[in-house]
């Protein structure tokens, strides 16, 4: 039988990096080579979305040569594509929006999951559900710090992983905020370099996502007052 896994302890350490790259591959081969680039610049979270057909092979593929990358599902619409990532190593999944079959399959499955949230009634659902983590999008274009600010009121004790439109210049003030654990996007995988299979460049924009990151989670972590 299959070990439970430990899932506060897996968001434990997305909380340390801070980060959670999303990754849509363009290709079988490149899955390995670009979990890779993420691990060497301190990133070792890789989001694989099911935003192209590459996802699954991808998914086995990380898992099978680098299995200290902590793996996640990304864009996840039904139960269907969760039980594959899971069969395929994934210990996460996160939805676009609070789908409430896959959450509930996540739950009874034992399996870490970040739905979707966006509104307040999207929220009080993931927080009815036990659940204390949910995925804030689109972030921006749903008010940003704004509204995670606003949130903060009613549901003290939910945190958000904003993703959709962060980015290096943004992250430290959405890290800044009590009620963010870590943020996500697409942005430590620069699109000109994982086209031009650049995995220097995504290493690099890693470095600096986490050179932001680091210092905002470690004052967080004494309770430092930085806004
Ligand atoms: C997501 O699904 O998390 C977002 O589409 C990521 O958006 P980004 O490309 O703006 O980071």
């Amino acid at each position: 039988m299959k070990k439970k896994q430990d899932n506060a302890r897996l968001m434990q350490e997305i909380e340390q990096i801070g980060i959670v790259p999303l990754v849509t591959l363009r290709s079988d081969e490149e899955a390995v080579p670009l979990a890779r680039a993420l691990q060497e610049g301190g990133v070792p979270v890789a989001e694989v979305t099911f935003r192209s057909p590459f996802a699954l092979e991808g998914m086995k593929r990380i898992h099978s040569e680098l299995p200290d990358v902590m793996l996640m599902a990304g864009t996840v619409h039904n139960v269907e594509q969760a039980e594959a990532s899971v069969a395929a190593g994934c210990v996460g999944i996160v939805t676009p929006s609070f789908d409430e079959a896959v959450v509930d399959w996540c739950l009874d499955n034992d399996v870490m999951v970040l739905p979707g949230t966006a509104a307040p009634s999207d929220v009080e659902k993931a927080y009815d559900r036990g659940l204390r983590r949910a995925k804030f999008f689109p972030a921006e274009a749903y008010g940003g710090v704004k509204t995670l600010k606003a949130l903060s009121g009613p549901f003290a004790e939910m945190k958000f992983l904003p993703t959709g439109g962060v980015n290096l210049k943004n992250s430290a003030e959405y890290l800044m905020q009590k009620n963010v654990f870590a943020v996500g996007g697409s942005f430590p995988v620069p699109s000109d370099s994982q086209k031009a299979q650049d995995w220097d460049g995504i290493v690099t924009a890693c470095k600096l996502a986490r050179h932001v990151a680091e210092p905002i989670i470690l004052a967080k972590k004494q309770d430092f007052v930085i806004a």
